[in-house]
């Protein structure tokens, strides 16, 4: 995720740009940079930290010209540096662009542009960008022609601006899934990210669509689509919102919004680049041992991981708590060993001390982390970016179904390394993955007020159980994760086998016990355990198949998910949690965005 803008009108560009970054820095804040059009030529600002820091050091707000882009970065493609900081520009230094998005395809058209002689200079996928504009130049087109056969050739998503010093007069962007917004005044147009950037200076906005192309002049805006070229006519939208509403985009949390955001997150996670993933899957094939590493939410998504590991490439991985790696595995591992770490910030310190131990004695050390340039991206052998954007929320919640989405892609790849599975049920897999985006927004509207209800029943509990077993059981150990974060309500999460063997002596009249419930290999024994559990007098709250009547007529509480692939449970099951807990803190009077004594990242032993 990254913050895009852009302004044409009689005002100076620069000033208004800087304030639109500093509105937009939530959606990333690794490195930013403004560049406008004066005297026929660009002009570009732009470094590494955050935009208050880069403006002070360079003065991007000095700037003149009455044509401008901007762009606040969470690195993707290549690590926050100098170079990689958005705009960038061809070869003649003529075009430049800002792109907030993944380009999936840009290693084949990088190496079109590279046969074709252009030099360039960052490690971005955005920078084919201006390249490809060029040589459509060069071959004869006009702007707006080699704009348009530029944007045709794109796949991934993108929200992208673009500006030409030999056009001063006209600014061009054009959105695929990332969100672009157009304000309109009466000499001036201003685009973003999000209203939030533009709501000082109007109010009256075009909503960008999907496959859209836009053509900015200060007194005018001509839209066409992608594909057809065809021109579309549409009317501003009077906006009644103030800039703080706009910045949760509407919700009154930051952690509400995140979970909002999980069917973007999970396609950005979908878009992992294909040759890291196939490195990090060749070295996992050769490890003796591997061991999957992480902290709080993080080690909940390697439980759930080795599962898929298990069931699709055959490998045993083990899941440990970071903290304690180093008592008990430290002595056994050495060269063969594998440490799949697995950080959101990269930067917690049980992870990072365990990783640097396991350094030290020549274990291959890989990761998955959201945050580029974190230190576990330095130490890594090969990384994976789950490309979730910035959580601002502390209780982790879109970062998680990502980092599940990413393991199970990377079990994939081992299992098809390894020749443990059919290219038919790869291909059903990979199918059945892609569909999980839009299933995650369609389960989180389904059981949005059902879990307020639920919240609203279980607040004034003293404890509450969770039970699952395999994939679910990953789902009960994440879900009490958030309901103590939240609630600060204590809980126990077991195996469901496993809590005849102690847990069950604590059950009484009316203890809540949720049991996570898929219509998997284990319904007939998670129907055992519920019925074990009833006869002791727990209150029953399923969370199973919506069409399984028989654990419908146990449960005193049901919520009822589609059938999912036990690969994706941890991801699907887990949504209905996230919203308990969220709604649960509420009930009780926290705050959901900063629980009492977390912290996002724990930098300390
Ligand atoms: C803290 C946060 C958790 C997070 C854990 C691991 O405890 O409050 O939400 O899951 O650290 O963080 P990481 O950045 O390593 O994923």
């Amino acid at each position: 995720m990254c913050g895009i803008a852009g302004y044409i009108g009689p005002g100076r560009a620069a000033p208004i740009l800087l304030k639109a970054l500093s509105r937009l820095e939530y959606r990333g804040y690794d490195s930013a940079g403004i560049c406008t059009i004066f005297g026929g030529r660009v002009l570009t600002r732009k470094d590494v930290g955050k935009v208050a820091e880069i403006n002070s050091r360079l003065r991007m707000d000095e700037l003149p010209g009455n044509i401008g882009i901007a762009h606040t970065r969470w690195a993707t493609h290549g690590a926050p540096s100098q170079v990689n900081a958005h705009p960038h520009t061809d070869c003649t230094g003529r075009i430049a662009v800002v792109h907030n998005g993944v380009i999936e395809n840009f290693m084949a058209l990088k190496k079109e542009l590279v046969e074709a002689g252009h030099l360039f200079s960052s490690k971005t996928d955005t920078e084919l960008i201006p390249h490809m504009v060029e040589e459509y130049l060069k071959r004869g087109s006009d702007l707006t022609e080699a704009f348009m056969r530029t944007l045709q050739r794109l796949e991934g998503s993108y929200a992208l601006a673009l500006l030409d010093a030999g056009s001063p007069d006209i600014l061009l962007v054009a959105r695929k899934e990332s969100p672009l917004v157009i304000g309109i005044g009466p000499d001036f147009k201003m685009v973003a990210s999000d209203i939030t950037a533009l709501l000082d200076l109007t109010r009256d906005v075009v909503f960008l669509q999907n496959g859209e192309a836009a053509f900015i002049r200060s007194d005018g805006v001509k839209i066409l689509r992608v594909d057809t070229g065809a021109e579309i006519f549409r009317e501003p939208t009077r906006l009644d919102i103030t800039v703080e509403m706009a910045e949760k985009q509407g919700y009154p949390h930051y952690m509400l919004k995140e979970i909002y955001e999980q069917p973007e997150s999970l396609k950005n996670a979908l878009r992992i680049q294909e040759v890291y993933a196939d490195l990090v899957a060749e070295l996992l094939d050769r490890g003796r041992q591997i061991f999957l590493l992480g902290a709080g939410t993080s080690y909940n998504s390697c439980l759930a991981a080795s599962y898929a590991f298990s069931s699709l490439a055959r490998a045993a991985t083990y899941p440990v708590i970071a903290s304690e790696f180093i008592s008990n595995y430290g002595a056994s591992i050495g060269a063969d060993t594998v440490i799949l770490a697995v950080s959101q910030s990269g930067e917690t310190a049980d992870v990072l001390n365990a990783l640097e131990y396991a350094r030290l004695r020549a274990c291959t050390i890989l990761g998955i982390t959201n945050t580029v340039g974190s230190t576990l991206t330095r130490i890594s052998r090969a990384y994976i970016l789950q490309n979730s954007g910035p959580e601002i929320g502390v209780a982790a919640t879109k970062t998680f179904t990502s980092q599940v989405l990413v393991l199970s892609q990377l079990a994939l790849r081992l299992a098809k390394l390894r020749g443990k599975i059919a290219q038919y049920e790869i291909d059903e897999i990979k199918s059945g993955l892609k569909k999980v985006p839009e299933m995650a927004g369609e389960v989180l509207d389904s059981v949005r007020l059902k879990m307020r209800e639920v919240a609203e029943k279980l607040a004034d509990k003293n404890t509450i159980f969770l039970l699952g077993r395999g994939p679910a059981y990953s789902v009960a150990a994440e879900g009490r994760l958030k309901i103590m974060e939240l609630s600060y309500t204590p809980c126990i999460a077991y195996p469901a086998g496993e809590s005849k063997h102690g847990p069950i002596s604590v059950i009484q009249e009316g203890t809540p016990v949720i049991f996570i419930a898929p219509y998997d290999d284990n319904r007939r024994l998670n129907i055992g355990s519920m019925m074990e559990m009833k006869a002791r007098g727990a209150t029953i709250i399923s969370i199973a198949d919506r069409d399984d009547r028989e654990i419908e007529e146990i449960s005193d509480i049901f919520v009822g998910l589609p059938r999912v692939h036990p690969l994706l449970t941890p991801i699907i099951y887990v949504l209905p949690f996230q919203l308990l807990a969220y709604y649960m803190a509420l009930v009780k009077g926290h705050d959901p965005d900063k629980p009492r004594n977390l912290a996002k990242s724990v930098t300390v032993l």
